[in-house]
């Protein structure tokens, strides 16, 4: 029934630990979330690792998101957040963060960071509605294919 409950839209969004047979399918979920995507290598090193935390968004056998971070002591960075271009505007990534933040939070990490850019609309909202905080700017961080130079945001957020 997987396949009739997707078409239907009603299967069950699950955030779980990604494995290093998901890499091929990170990878090209990243090439077409950021201009510069991450290969197959970068996400099997970052499973891998032990200061690292990576998450994936299953919906019946479709990944259609994924999560990353990397933790120091008590802190923890979020390194890319993504969900696949079809299954935007549902409210799915807000599932997936809250879900990861919980996991570093039962690691005991008690400040999270991230960067985005500042006209991010979408990623500004789902920080703005899970909790983040502007606490720094830097201008000109980001530089677009096209030459372009973009702002980013410092945003954090508290875990308790
Ligand atoms: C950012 C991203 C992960 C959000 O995933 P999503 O599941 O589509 O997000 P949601 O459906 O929860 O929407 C998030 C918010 O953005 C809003 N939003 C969605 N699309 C929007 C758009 N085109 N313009 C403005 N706001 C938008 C939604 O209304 C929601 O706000 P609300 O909760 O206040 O109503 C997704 O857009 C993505 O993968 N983008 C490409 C990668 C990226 O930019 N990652 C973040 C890097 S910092």
């Amino acid at each position: 029934m997987t396949w009739l409950s997707e078409f239907w839209g009603y299967a069950e969004a699950t955030v779980e630990p990604a494995t290093l047979r998901d890499c091929p399918k990170l990878a090209a979920l990243h090439a077409v979330s950021f201009h510069r995507g991450w290969d197959e290598q970068e996400f099997a090193d970052l499973i891998s690792e032990r200061n690292t935390l990576v998450h994936r968004l299953r919906i019946g056998r479709r990944i259609i998101g994924f999560v990353a971070s990397r933790i120091g002591a008590d802190e923890a960075e979020i390194l890319s957040i993504a969900i696949a271009p079809n299954w935007r505007g549902r409210r799915l990534s807000r599932q997936l963060l809250v879900t990861h933040l919980g996991h570093l939070a039962g690691r005991g990490v008690t400040k999270v960071f991230l960067e985005v850019e500042e006209n991010n609309q979408p990623a500004r909202r789902l920080y703005d509605g899970t909790g983040f905080s502007v606490v720094g700017r830097r201008e000109r961080y980001y530089r677009q294919p096209d030459g372009a130079q973009l702002n980013a945001l410092i945003m954090r957020r508290d875990l308790s």
